[in-house]
């Protein structure tokens, strides 16, 4: 079934009380808006158009952003939810199948929710996503017989007797494309708010003869992001569920509320995920491999057999192979680690390639940041770096070869070679005793003084 999605993002979100555009604010690591896009996304759909007005340029960025496929249209002036959709009726002057209407500031709808609602297209001309709201507010409420939806009533143009329904609309709806866009274009603005309002297509399909339906989801999907608190309990629902699938996918989790997951992360079966593990975006990690606790991963993949942390980040181009070790107070950025590597203590490795095999000491270095420019730092197979060596890169390490402890290597290492870059040990006999009783003398003449 070819489905089309509209996203309207173009309201203000003046309650954020902020600079940034609503749905760009973040949760799981992604702009609202992503949300409502990976969900989308999910049913493969033939046009994917987002409706933008507020934060115009930066929210048709993000749109971009997530994927080329998107088209984005304009609204201005923001008329209201129908008049929004009525903007991306020349994206969809082609489209052959249904339309689903999603909110850019609503990401917690699940795909198969959308999919209840595209099945019960089959009994119905128009269906629309509601829930029973522990506290209705100002939702527009359905007003129904059965399953059938007779109007929807927008809370300001609501009766008293109306507003004592519970059952409230979400805002998703869904119908065949083109009669969606025929019907929004039917749409008056004489109502309390003067917008056109898009709950008003349930009538007007109804005048038609035609039936609309109700598809109920848990209230949980529904909720819609206008305050800062609401991003924070959007985010607590989203890493409920994101712990809970992980669970059933088969990853450990030692303390599940500890862990946060972003959108798109990917952990396999049987990986073992520590305590207060913080996921940014694009990180996956493969079967078996374990994070232990404390560590914080951002766009890096993680093979299986690796072991990571605890306290150890990794940021963006963090590539580790097979049986990678990487342990505590480790950050590794923009470095490929090829199998067998062991970086176990307090190391930065930036910029870098590491043969594998190779043994990196703690306290490594790699000096890839001159004040103006980066450096890449290439170490051959089976190397060995000594305790606190830098790496002042450009530099290379060939294969099987040894830096001494404390070196600062700025020449190339030819494989097999030892290299030692440390000023040479000087020990003079006695002179600790000396000097101590110096010192002392000297605080002694102080001490008298005052
Ligand atoms: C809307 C519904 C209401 C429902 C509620 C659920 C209408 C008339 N009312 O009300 O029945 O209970 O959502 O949250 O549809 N938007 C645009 N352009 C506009 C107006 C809005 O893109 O001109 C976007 C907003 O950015 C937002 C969404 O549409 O993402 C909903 O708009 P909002 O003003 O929040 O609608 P509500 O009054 O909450
Ligand atoms: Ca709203």
């Amino acid at each position: 079934m070819q489905v089309s999605v509209i996203v309207l993002a173009a309201g203000q979100g003046t309650r954020m009380n902020s600079d940034l555009p609503k749905v760009l604010h973040r949760m799981a690591g992604a702009p609202l808006l992503h949300h409502a896009l990976a969900t989308a996304q999910a049913l493969e759909p033939e046009r994917l158009v987002v409706v933008t007005g507020h934060g115009g340029e930066a929210v048709v960025a993000a749109a971009r952003d997530w994927s080329e496929a998107v088209e984005t249209v304009v609204q201005d002036p923001q008329l209201g939810t129908a008049h929004a959709v009525a903007q991306a009726a020349p994206r969809l002057a082609d489209a052959t199948g249904e339309a689903i209407v999603l909110y850019g500031d609503t990401p917690l709808i699940r795909e198969e929710t959308l999919r209840t609602m595209l099945a019960a297209r089959s009994r119905h001309a128009v269906v629309v996503l509601g829930f029973h709201a522990r506290d209705p507010g100002r939702y527009g409420r359905l007003i129904t017989e059965g399953d059938e939806v007779l109007a929807i009533r927008e809370f300001k143009d609501a009766s008293l007797e109306e507003r004592a329904i519970t059952l409230c609309n979400s805002g998703v709806i869904c119908a065949n494309v083109h009669l969606l866009l025929s019907l929004v274009a039917e749409v008056r603005n004489d109502n309390a708010a003067k917008e056109y309002y898009l709950t008003d297509v349930v009538e007007l399909a109804r005048r038609r003869g035609l039936s609309a339906g109700v598809v109920i989801c848990d209230e949980s999907e529904t909720l819609g992001v206008n305050t800062r608190a609401q991003l924070a309990e959007a985010e607590a629902a989203f890493q409920a569920r994101a712990r809970t699938a992980a669970l059933d996918n088969g990853v450990t989790l030692t303390a599940p509320d500890t862990v946060f997951f972003a959108l798109d992360t990917w952990v396999g079966r049987d990986a073992v995920i520590g305590p207060n593990v913080i996921f940014g975006l694009g990180v996956t990690v493969e079967s078996g491999a374990e994070i232990k606790g404390f560590c914080h991963l951002e766009g890096c993949h993680i093979s299986r057999g690796a072991s990571v942390g605890p306290f150890a980040r990794l940021r963006p181009g963090a590539e580790l192979a097979e049986d990678v070790h990487v342990g505590n107070f480790v950050e590794i950025k923009n470095a490929i680690l090829e199998e067998g590597v062991k970086v176990g203590h307090l190391t930065y490795l930036g910029d870098a390639h590491v043969g594998e095999h190779t043994n990196i000491g703690a306290g490594t270095v790699t000096c890839n940041y001159d004040g103006v420019m980066k450096h890449r730092t290439t170490i051959g197979k089976r190397a060995f770096i000594g305790s606190d060596t830098m790496l002042v890169a450009p530099v290379k390490v060939g294969d099987g070869a040894l830096t001494a402890s404390g070196s600062v290597i700025t020449e190339d290492v030819p494989p097999e070679a030892v290299a030692i870059g440390r000023a040479r040990q000087v020990t003079k006999p006695g002179l600790a005793t000396r000097m101590f009783e110096k010192l002392k003398a000297i605080k002694a003449a102080k001490a008298k003084g005052h």
